[in-house]
């Protein structure tokens, strides 16, 4: 029984806009990667750590990552691709056959618990082939459409779109990760995303969704909102209050 986790940290965080890799900047004097490492390692429950760089940063995360005392397990660096799914399936490469569970985590979500990186494994290993972290939804959320007319207006204007559907935000979930799966399932999700991505040039944003287009289960246990995902200065602002909280 071994789980192997791939951390994705090779996005640029064009929309927190600094002038370095997201998953390098700091919070709370460490680097969001680091957080999330840290945090990997507690659980108990991860064996290896692949984490996956920006190209160029491979020697700099090796350092941040392997260098600190608390991850104390063996991490092997790889560069990531131009999307998120392309840096997932260059970790998943590193999953050899030894390995029977894989985790995906973002960087990005560097306050991850310990505690729900178990619970997410610990769902797979009692059969689920795909776990995903989820919340219930607290907005009610609008399915829209752009009409053509709209679009040509939102050129100069405000946007105008049109709303679809309402569905019942009771049957709701914003996923987070970790997500979990069973290694087999994950890869042959990524082999089938990949020809779709060629084909449509459309990447996932999460693993769980090339699962769903296989058909197989998907499950969803409980989430937590301190795996927050950071994405501008104001999700940095209120990390840093989860933190202190923390100690
Ligand atoms: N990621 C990755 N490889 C990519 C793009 C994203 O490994 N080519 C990772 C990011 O490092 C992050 C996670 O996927 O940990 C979620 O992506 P996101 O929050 O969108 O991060 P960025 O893509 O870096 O941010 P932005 O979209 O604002 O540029
Ligand atoms: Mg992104």
């Amino acid at each position: 029984m071994t789980t192997l986790a791939i951390l994705t940290a090779a996005g640029s965080g064009s929309r927190l806009g600094r002038d370095l890799p997201k998953a390098l900047v700091g919070l709370a004097g460490f680097p969001l990667v680091l957080h999330a490492a840290r945090r990997l390692a507690a659980s108990g429950v991860v064996d290896m750590l692949v984490v996956t760089c920006p190209p160029g940063l491979a020697g700099a995360v090796r350092e941040i990552v392997a260098g600190d005392p608390q991850v104390d397990l063996p991490v092997r660096v790889v560069d990531g691709g131009t999307t998120r799914q392309a840096s997932v399936a260059a970790g998943l490469r590193l999953a050899g056959e030894g390995v029977d569970v894989v985790l995906v985590h973002d960087a990005a979500r560097p306050l991850a618990p310990p505690a729900l990186v178990r619970r997410v494994v610990a769902a797979v290993r009692r059969g689920h082939p795909a776990v995903v972290p989820g919340l219930p939804v607290v907005d009610t959320v609008k399915r829209v459409e752009l009409a053509a007319v709209a679009v040509a207006e939102a050129a100069d204007g405000p946007l105008v779109e049109r709303v679809v559907e309402t569905p019942d935000r009771g049957l709701l979930r914003v996923v987070q990760t970790p997500q979990g799966f069973d290694r087999a399932v994950l890869v042959r999700a990524h082999a089938a995303g990949a020809s779709r991505a060629a084909a449509e040039h459309l990447a996932a944003t999460d693993d769980a969704g090339l699962v769903e287009a296989l058909g197989l289960p998907v499950h969803v246990v409980a989430g937590d909102e301190a795996a927050m995902k950071i994405t501008t200065e104001r999700d940095l602002l209120v990390a840093g209050l989860l933190v202190e909280e923390e100690s």
